[in-house]
């Protein structure tokens, strides 16, 4: 049995005191109440370690949004995966879509952070997802497909153990358009589908594959209770405590 696991993408939004009112509202949320998912906040990088402090004896675990590929050096403005760890970022999305068109991150780029992440004990939250032109045009699966064989190339099946996927339409995502949930779940499967022919059987069960995209209290709970839905990426509804818990209570 997969848990389910909320993932909550702050973006660039919200300066360091904006952070602690956040953190400390969702806390207050959660307090007492029973949580069926494994929650995670990746606030912007300068947030980070103030929040570790702020969640720390909480359920909530903390990620990045974006890190570099090397290990340091002259990489003005970049993070790296040693450094996200040395705060207590136990987690990493890489590839956003975001990250794919507006810096021209490539599939090899992210596969090069993909593996730096993993050796250096930081776990990917790998998003993969097909723009609106790419599924009116029936090439979806061969874009995800791409994506999926690209970023994960030269994973290991011990390492695929701590990948947690995001399958995120890009016409999906900020738009108030969601996938409906059969639409989500088709292509979950998909991935699965793949995973199961890169990997095993066995392996490919136990990824845990989120959807992202306009997830929001009123739909969480029809998308998560899809076979291979097996949490969500949020970004808009996890800048208010009450919205991103209304979607973490969804996981029965
Ligand atoms: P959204 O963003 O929930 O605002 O659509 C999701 C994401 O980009 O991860």
């Amino acid at each position: 049995m997969r848990k389910i696991c909320v993932a909550g993408n702050w973006k660039m939004n919200k300066d360091l005191n904006e952070a602690v009112s956040l953190i400390s509202e969702l806390k207050k949320t959660l307090e007492n109440q029973t949580i069926n998912a494994d929650v995670i906040i990746c606030p912007p990088a300068i947030a980070l370690e103030t929040s570790k402090t702020l969640i720390e004896g909480t359920a909530i675990q903390l990620g990045a949004q974006n890190m570099h590929f090397a290990d340091s050096g002259a990489y003005t403005g970049e993070l790296s995966a040693s450094m996200l760890k040395s705060v207590g970022c136990k987690y990493v999305i890489l590839g956003h879509s975001e990250r794919r068109t507006i810096f021209g991150e490539s599939n090899e780029v992210i596969n090069k952070k993909v593996k730096k992440a993993l050796a250096d004990g930081v776990d990917p939250i790998f998003c993969i997802g097909e723009t609106l032109e790419e599924r009116e045009s029936g090439v979806m699966q061969k874009v995800i497909e791409e994506q999926v064989r690209k970023g994960l190339a030269e994973v290991t099946v011990e390492e695929l153990g701590k990948v947690i996927v995001a399958y995120e339409p890009v016409w999906a995502i900020g738009t108030g358009k969601t996938a409906s949930p059969e639409q989500a779940q088709e292509v979950h499967a998909f991935i699965r589908g793949l995973l199961k022919e890169m990997y095993s059987e066995e392996a490919a069960e136990k990824v845990i594959i989120q959807y992202g995209g306009s997830v929001k209290p009123g739909n969480a709970d029809k998308l998560l209770s899809q076979k291979d839905i097996d949490g969500a990426l949020v970004g808009g509804a996890c800048l208010d405590a009450e919205s991103f818990f209304g979607i973490i209570k969804a996981a029965k």
